[in-house]
């Protein structure tokens, strides 16, 4: 190639890594496989070889990509985080090894073979025996600190146990979410009509960066160590620093080898190509270390990667077959989702006959057409995705898809909000399909929680009988039985669950209620904060995003779905159906501890701001933005606004600490007689106590 076409190709191939690293890093929500990401790579680092003279600092060959997120505080690394030099290639294993050996001057050293889990990378520093701190790799320098996020994932201990370990060191691994714990939470997200996550790598890099910190525990992460750092550790060789880890209680996995040559490493490594199959979790290769910690000493570090180690990655299962037609479905909330119909291909031990094409951009990104051969990808996901296609077996009767203009459903002309990937049917109260969706939306367990299946709603749908919430709580049994296949018991059964779905608390009501964007964890939120639905439906879009968790798009939805008279009628029949619309006292508080007061906080603090808001809502005080003659105390984290000081110096509001904070929280969790004893509370609220009190 010309130089001057080297230029071209190597400003094409950099966009274009970026932007997919942009999608994979920052939005976990990838395009393209990791191996066509690779290819890319490896033909821009093969360029940049060619003609050295146009490396530059910024191409992403000479950077780790970053995912910081301005939610988080960001703390610098002690030793820089970096990755790995990967390959898809057995001979290139040898060349490494080859290296090695020559770098080392012949003298003989051991590998040590490691899955590669495929998560996200963390870091945790244990100082006295506890953790004291967790970042995420960030851009390799400085990174996000999650320590509050990860105390909530079970295998990762809070205090070691055992004896031995350093006073102070640091241990690096992978947080990662097995695959049931990944196929329950994408079968939510589909239901509430969040866009599932591609792999389980990327759902657990998402929940990892959730914002509130209790809601990490129920995503089922767990974490693997494989790289202990610090100060004059007494190890000698790698193995041998992790089976110390593993005796002090961290989770380091059992699936090492200690190998001697390079025959070995290949023996690993076919092993586990196939082996990986039974794991209950995603690994995407094998990373081959060298052993003897002197050796990596001396071997060193690219600007990029340690030269002591190498990643063999496992080429991803996918099967090639024809796209047949494609189908575009309508959910509840009006979304439309183009979903594949396949000439039937097995992959992974079961035949794939349709394949998620998740929107329209995705469409036009991969250039379908139907009659192409496409490529079928698993990796865990419920529903395969489609993740390109075959352009050398394309022939001239393909034809491109048309996205509809219409819903599929009742034929409205569909919207597409600015900035939004997904077309709508706007026709929310007409169009049938949404109706149905709402409806068994309403009803599921994590909702109202009443047993009925979709043909159940079907029928009752069909005969004219139900068309909104409401009207499932004004059925009387003789409406009941004209249900096919319906007699006394089984209809007696349904109005049961129905009288039994009013004691639903209210944030599972709001949940229930079906508001885009509104999933299970903001309902609860919502409902937490506003106390009742009055106080909700009156709320600007101000008070909505002083809410934890509540951002524009979310606060934005709300208050279109309150500003129809349709909904405001239908909450005002479902109030006089006896639905709870407002949290029990016991729900809403854990103590009166801040009551009456008005607190302004600032800075920094070890658990994020939104935390901090809710916990002085949850102990009944008043969060405010500014210092006034009204606000009660000025909490100050670490970097307080010096403006904020100067105001609350020159009124006399005192400022306190979040360790005074603590203890006042503390105080009001004691039961009044002094002795200390937790005030007797529904087992929720202790929950939550416990909860919101392990954060600290
Ligand atoms: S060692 C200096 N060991 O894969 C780098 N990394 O693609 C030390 N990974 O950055 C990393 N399993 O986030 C190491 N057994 C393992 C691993 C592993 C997964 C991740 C890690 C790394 C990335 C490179």
């Amino acid at each position: 190639m010309e130089h001057k076409q080297a230029e071209i190709r190597i400003a094409e191939l950099r966009k274009t890594i970026s932007e997919h690293s942009r999608r994979y890093y920052e939005e976990n929500a990838p395009v393209i496989s990791d191996y066509e990401f690779d290819m890319l790579m490896k033909e821009l680092e093969s360029l940049e070889r060619e003609y050295p003279d146009l490396v530059t600092p910024d191409s992403p060959t000479q950077k780790v990509g970053s995912d910081i997120r301005k939610e988080f505080e960001q703390y610098p690394h002690k030793y820089p985080m970096l990755s790995l030099g990967n390959t898809y290639d057995i001979s290139e294993v040898e060349a490494f090894a080859e290296r090695a050996s020559k770098g080392l001057g012949g003298k003989p050293f051991t590998y040590s073979c490691e899955l590669k889990f495929d998560g996200t990378a963390i870091c945790l520093t244990y100082r006295e025996g506890k953790l004291f701190r967790a970042l995420t790799r960030g851009d390799g320098t400085v990174g996000d600190d999650v320590t509050a996020n990860v105390r909530h994932i079970s295998n990762i201990p809070q205090t070691l146990k055992g004896s031995g370990w350093p006073g102070e060191f640091e241990i690096r691994g992978e947080i990662y979410m097995p695959y049931e714990a990944f196929d329950r939470l994408n079968a939510e997200r589909l239901r509430d009509e969040d866009p599932p996550f591609a792999n389980p790598r990327n759902a657990a890099s998402g929940s990892l960066k959730l914002i509130n910190p209790s809601e990490v525990g129920h995503r089922g992460l767990e974490c693997t160590l494989y790289h202990i750092l610090g100060e004059n550790l007494p190890f000698s060789t790698h193995s041998e620093a992790l089976d110390a880890a593993a005796s002090w209680g961290l989770p380091v996995s059992d699936k090492r080898r200690t190998c001697k040559s390079t025959e070995e490493i290949e023996e690993y490594i076919n092993y586990w190509d196939t082996e990986r199959k039974t794991l209950p979790f995603a690994t995407d290769g094998a990373v081959i270390k060298i052993n003897e910690l002197n050796f990596q000493k001396e071997l060193g570090y690219t600007a990029k990667f340690p030269r002591w180690a190498v990643a063999y990655k496992f080429k991803a299962e996918h099967a090639l077959t024809k796209l047949l037609s494609i189908d575009y479905q309508v959910g509840r909330t009006g979304a439309i989702t183009p979903v594949a119909n396949l000439e039937p291909v097995l992959l992974s031990g079961t035949v794939v006959k349709r394949a998620s094409l998740h929107n329209a951009e995705q469409m036009d990104l991969l250039d379908i057409r139907i009659g192409d051969y496409v490529y079928v990808e698993k990796g865990g996901e419920i529903i395969p995705k489609i993740t390109g296609v075959e352009l050398d077996r394309r022939t001239s009767d393909t034809e491109k898809p048309v996205f509809p203009d219409r819903c599929p459903d009742c034929g409205t002309l569909l919207v597409k909000d600015e900035g939004e990937a997904k077309s709508f049917c706007p026709n929310t109260t007409g169009c049938p399909t949404q109706i149905k969706g709402k409806l068994v939306h309403f009803l599921c367990r994590k909702a109202m929680n009443v047993i009925a299946g979709d043909a159940t709603i079907e029928q009752l749908f069909s005969l004219g009988l139900v068309r909104r919430p409401s009207d499932f709580y004004a059925l009387v049994k003789s409406d009941l039985l004209r249900l096919e296949g319906w007699k006394d018991r089984s209809a007696e059964r349904f109005l049961d669950s129905l009288e039994e779905s009013k004691k639903v608390p209210f944030g599972r009501v709001l949940f229930a209620l079906g508001i885009r964007y509104v999933g299970e964890t903001t309902a609860k939120s919502l409902a937490a904060h506003f106390g009742n639905i009055d106080n909700l439906m009156a709320a600007d879009r101000e008070s909505l995003l002083e809410a934890a968790d509540i951002g524009e798009v979310i606060a934005d939805s709300i208050l279109r779905y309150f500003s129809s008279d349709s909904s405001k009628e239908e909450i005002e029949r479902l109030k006089k159906a006896g639905l709870q619309f407002s949290m029990d006292a016991k729900e809403t508080q854990m103590s009166d501890a801040l009551s009456g007061m008005t607190i302004v906080i600032s800075g920094n603090f070890s658990v994020s701001r939104d935390e901090i808001k809710h916990l002085i809502q949850l102990n009944g005080g008043k969060n405010s933005s500014s210092v006034s003659s009204r606000t009660t105390f000025l909490l100050a984290g670490s970097k307080p606004g010096p403006e904020k000081i100067k105001k609350a110096e020159s009124l006399g509001v005192e400022i306190i600490s979040e360790e005074r904070f603590r203890s006042i929280i503390a105080s009001g969790l004691e039961h009044p007689d002094g002795t200390g004893q937790e005030l007797p509370e529904s087992t929720e609220t202790q929950e939550r106590i416990h909860k919101d009190l392990t954060l600290f």
